[in-house]
């Protein structure tokens, strides 16, 4: 399916998102890590602000700061009423209030936009998509996949998630994937499947609880490696 902008729904996610969602420890933030399909989330600005070596992967990027940015604006009131209206799907600790939930995603996208051209000349946001990743072996401790793999189940079927984690594990030791569900909030009918085939290989394949659960029920991690 060709990508277009108009597809995309800008949720800017922050690095203590970012933390929580992927269990991060401190090792893990202190190696080479693969953001893929970051879009406007602040990970990689923050952590390029602590000196961190983040690089992301992401079609959008393909696409000016200030086509982005109208992007942002065009959907951010639709997502805002969206999730005014599925309140009960989500879970108010880690972010008290949707007025609260406006202002954090608005700030992480923010901070993107003014890291993004900078980021885009230093090679750490990159246009690419999976599941073809412009990197050599070995060149990551960490692939991460937040709110891509998994949630778009009904477009990306069991052979894309495979050939995708496959690719995310060439270039890394390690590839971790959150949350497990679909659009709507269902568990994804791929999980298993994308287990079953990575066993099969010989690799470690696992799911963990995690400490973050936004939208309810998705407080689940993949977790493969070598
Ligand atoms: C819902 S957003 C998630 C953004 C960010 N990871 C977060 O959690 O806030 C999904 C992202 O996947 C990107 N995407 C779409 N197709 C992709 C592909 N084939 N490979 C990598 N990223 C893709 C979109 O451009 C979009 O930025």
């Amino acid at each position: 399916m060709p990508f277009s902008i108009d597809r995309v729904i800008p949720w800017g996610r922050t690095l203590a998102e970012y933390r929580a969602m992927f269990d991060l420890s401190e090792g893990d933030l202190g190696g080479r890590i693969l953001g893929c399909g970051d879009g406007p989330a602040s990970f990689n600005a923050e952590m390029s602000a602590l000196d961190r070596a983040v690089v992301s992967v992401d079609p959008l990027y393909s696409y000016s700061a200030a086509a982005i940015q109208r992007r942002v604006q065009e959907t951010f009131d639709v997502v805002m009423k969206q999730a005014r209206d599925n309140q009960q799907d989500f879970v108010w600790t880690h972010v008290p209030s949707i007025q609260e939930l406006g202002r954090r995603r608005m700030l992480a996208m923010r901070r993107f936009l003014s890291d993004f051209p900078t980021g885009k000349i230093e090679g750490r946001y990159r246009d690419a998509s999976l599941p073809y990743l412009p990197f050599s072996d070995g060149s990551y401790e960490l692939a991460l996949s937040s709110h891509f793999l998994f949630l778009y189940s009904a477009q990306f079927d069991l052979t894309f998630h495979c050939s995708a984690l496959q690719e995310m594990l060439r270039v890394a030791s390690e590839a971790r994937v959150f949350p497990l569900l679909q659009v709507g909030g269902t568990p994804s009918p791929h999980v298993q499947g994308v287990i079953e085939y990575f066993k099969s290989k010989g690799f470690r394949a696992c799911i963990e609880t995690v400490s973050y659960e936004f939208q309810r029920g998705g407080n689940k991690m993949m977790r493969l490696g070598r």
